[in-house]
């Protein structure tokens, strides 16, 4: 009888050793942050330290990097934020891509003779779409987070005011684009110092911004959409030549989509649905690979099979890929293992395919370069993978005076000539063609992977590139690879037209390279943007959570000048306030 007690209390222990076992194996044991910017994923952390959730982050570190990335994005942009709620498992991609204004018609960048404008498209903001970053974050922000919009706008605002410290990379992007920003007062006021590139270091201030970002978690976005800065926005993109109207910004939504998904090997893969081009080709590309053993294949037979298999999902992208709101969408059937089947039928392992002996379709959207990535894990295990953009560096160079953010050129990603053949015979992508309120395509390719060994958190910006670098980086963390490894890996890159291989020094072996020659592919290395030297591209930030190790890494790309966090969550959002 004496024993009673202990006995009880014996068994309570065990339960709750058992109960902290459970919980072990089901939350991660760190929150991590992987952003292009150091003060971004900064940002990120003060949100969840604070007691917000990773969606609570996610805003926080949207809006922080259109603060000191002005020229990859901001609130004149869009995106898709890839969600993972870890309570009931729900998954959904936040759709806040631009919006094409119900003025825009399949023409609107071709001359009186039906030929394109050179940089109509691309400069001024008669190349803007509808913004959807502010839609989004107040989105995010009311459903899936815990704290006020405003204490999560919090960091972008004081930096916004407070100013940042001009980088390198902020230098050579300004100097790429310095004849657009000197093109416009309002715009060179703001991102250069005396109309020239500011130095490094130089202390960045933005009042003009601090103060929209301030009206947005006052109102989460009512006066952006239907108030008096929609006015001002209005006025100053129709004197600037653009075609925007009170209407268009009434009505941007952004929209809920299921992700696409895929499995490979046993490895789940969750991405990007339309208008985002990269879930679909991402599947299309992994259910061709799975009728290969490429693990077991000398590396040159691989990689010949992968630039096979990018080649024929981006074809497929040119042809079918376009608003899923607009135009019908196989994705079904372009993800499926027996179209894939059908497709490898045409690969050779002895003679590269040229592009021009598959189906023509026309010239594949030359989606941008310049784009930013984050993703974020938590101490619950919510995630974020988060892709968002304004298009070319410094988008489209226009910011409507007084408002403080530049516009995007996303316009460019439609089709300016569909259904027109281009100088090869080839006739245009369709599906892709402008239409008034039609979300241009978009290479954008947040994604999550999914397996007995854990979770990976990955993207980057890079335009139609994305894509086969996450590819590259589903394989690797496939093949076991921690974070680290998974964005360091040397890439290479086939997109159907033009007909090269783009590669980084390191993709392959200088046999490899020797072999793919001889079979066919004509080898293009990656030379810098910046003149002379080798190059590379991309800028990966990815987080892993090991479940079977119970660790958590995190990787930002040392192609570009970001951080990743790992650290202890000492205050979650459930102890926050329970909500
Ligand atoms: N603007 C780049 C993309 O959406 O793919």
């Amino acid at each position: 009888m004496n024993n009673h007690p202990r006995l009880i209390h014996c068994f309570f222990t065990l339960l709750l050793c058992l109960g902290t076992y459970v919980h072990a194996a089901d939350v991660p044991p760190r929150a991590a942050i992987a952003t292009a910017h150091p003060l971004a994923t900064r940002a990120g952390q003060e949100i969840l330290e604070a007691g917000g959730n990773a969606f609570d982050a996610a805003v926080a570190v949207t809006a922080v990097l259109g603060v000191v990335e002005p020229y990859g994005s901001g609130l004149g942009g869009g995106g898709f934020w890839l969600l993972h709620r870890a309570s009931d498992g729900m998954q959904v991609m936040v759709d806040g891509r631009e919006k094409a204004p119900m003025a825009a018609h399949r023409d609107l960048y071709l001359d009186d003779k039906g030929e394109v404008i050179p940089g109509a498209s691309i400069n001024g903001p008669l190349a803007a779409g509808i913004p959807g970053v502010p839609a989004a974050m107040a989105h995010i922000a009311k459903k899936y987070g815990r704290l006020p919009l405003a204490t999560s706008l919090a960091p972008a605002i004081r930096l916004a005011r407070e100013g940042f410290a001009v980088d390198e990379q902020y230098r050579r992007y300004a100097k790429l684009r310095l004849q657009t920003l000197q093109r416009f007062p309002a715009t060179a006021e703001i991102f250069l110092h005396k109309n020239a590139v500011p130095s490094l270091g130089y202390g960045l201030q933005q009042p003009d911004l601090a103060n929209t970002l301030q009206s947005i978690a006052a109102d989460g976005g009512e006066s952006f959409y239907r108030g008096d800065l929609a006015k001002r926005l209005v006025v100053g993109v129709q004197a600037g030549g653009g075609i925007w109207s009170l209407e268009d910004l009434r009505q941007y939504r952004i929209v809920e989509r299921a992700p696409i998904r895929t499995e490979y090997r046993g490895m789940k893969l969750i991405s990007a649905a339309p208008p985002s081009s990269g879930g679909v080709a991402l599947a299309s590309m992994l259910q061709m690979l799975g009728q290969f053993d490429v693990d077991g294949m000398p590396e040159a037979d691989r990689v010949h099979v992968m630039i096979e298999v990018m080649r024929r999902a981006y074809r497929d992208r040119a042809e079918y890929l376009g608003d899923s709101d607009f135009v019908e969408v196989p994705v079904v059937r372009l993800t499926s293992a027996a179209y894939a089947k059908q497709l490898v039928k045409g690969i050779r392992m002895d003679k590269a395919t040229p592009s021009a002996a598959l189906r023509p379709v026309g010239q594949p959207g030359g989606a941008g370069t310049d784009t930013t990535h984050f993703s974020i894990l938590d101490a619950e295990g919510n995630r974020v993978a988060a892709t968002m953009s304004i298009n070319y560096l410094f988008g489209s160079g226009f910011v409507v005076p007084g408002t403080g953010f530049l516009l995007n050129d996303e316009m460019d990603d439609f089709s300016a000539k569909p259904g027109v053949p281009n100088a090869y015979g080839l006739v245009g992508a369709e599906a892709n063609a402008i239409e008034p309120g039609k979300r241009p395509l978009s290479s954008m390719s947040p994604t999550f992977l999914d397996d007995d060994r854990g979770v990976a958190i990955l993207g980057t910006p890079g335009g139609s590139r994305i894509i086969t670098m996450v590819l590259l980086g589903a394989l690797q963390y496939a093949a076991g690879a921690d974070a680290e490894t998974i964005v360091v890996r040397p890439r290479f890159h086939h997109q159907y037209l033009p007909d090269v291989v783009m590669y980084e020094d390191g993709a392959f072996s200088a046999d490899t390279e020797q072999e793919l020659s001889l079979r066919g592919h004509m080898l293009k290395k990656q030379l810098s943007p910046y003149g002379g030297g080798f190059g590379h591209y991309g800028n990966m930030q990815a987080v892993v959570w090991d479940r079977q190790k119970n660790r958590v890494d995190a990787a930002s790309d040392k192609r570009g000048i970001g951080a990743a966090s790992v650290f202890v969550q000492t205050k979650t959002a459930k102890e926050a306030n329970g909500k």
